[in-house]
């Protein structure tokens, strides 16, 4: 199987042009929108909360893959479910009962995601892995667009492949952070399925051709 997906953040769009920038993912070889919610608690940046994913959701016609920053996030998945999200990704380390938001995640239809932070290993997984639809690895500590890549990542992408592989799951693995030409080949050889991309997409010259050549390069 070789179909590794693209997905541009929408956190390096331009906020006063979103429809534009929405219409230039819809209309590229990206799988899914990547749609970052902050809440200045968990990480120490706010970037929009949900008049602004309604107004998105409303547009895209890809995969809404929502990655929440945020504490608590138990309290608001209906919420979510409801403003369009497909993918609701929540931190390891925002919940105390990982397996129960899980499941109230599934619950309302969506696909159940779990991000690491750069310091959280991959062990810790192992007991819930086969309940997870994405694992989400930061390669960057999360909060901010434009950071560089954590090296390290690479050895924990092997790492999940191979828990993923022992106990026959089918997660995938997306990798958020820093990701661009450079990392994007050595990530999917790695075991990665997934690539967000924000900066590297949205500040290039001709984010279309960007996101294709993401593409080109992680399909072969
Ligand atoms: C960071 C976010 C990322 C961010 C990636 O906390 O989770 O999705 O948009 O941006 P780049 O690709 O610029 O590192
Ligand atoms: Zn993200």
């Amino acid at each position: 199987m070789n179909n590794k997906l693209i997905a541009p953040s929408l956190l390096a769009a331009d906020f006063a042009n979103l429809q534009r920038d929405i219409e230039l993912v819809n209309n590229s070889e990206a799988d899914w929108f990547h749609i970052d919610i902050m809440d200045g608690m968990f990480v120490p940046n706010i970037s929009f909360g949900m008049p602004v994913l309604e107004a998105i959701t409303k547009h895209t016609t890809k995969v809404n893959d929502v990655h929440l920053m945020i504490e608590n996030p138990d309290r608001y998945i209906k919420t979510f479910a409801d403003l369009g999200a497909d993918h609701l990704t929540v931190h390891y380390e925002a919940c105390t009962h990982l397996h129960r938001t899980l499941q109230a995640i599934k619950a309302e239809g969506m696909k159940a995601g779990v991000a690491l932070n750069p310091h959280t290993p991959i062990s810790l997984l192992e007991d819930i892995i086969t309940d997870i639809d994405i694992v989400l690895i930061m390669s960057v500590n999360p909060g901010f667009g434009g950071q560089s890549f954590i090296e390290n990542t690479y050895r924990k992408v092997s790492t999940l492949k191979e828990m993923i592989l022992t106990k026959n799951a089918s997660t995938l693995i997306e990798i958020d952070g820093g990701v661009s030409s450079v990392n994007a080949k050595k990530l999917v050889d790695a075991g990665a399925d997934v690539l967000v991309a924000g900066s590297f997409v949205f500040k290039s010259d001709n984010p279309i051709d960007t996101i294709k050549e993401l593409k080109n390069l992680t399909n072969f």
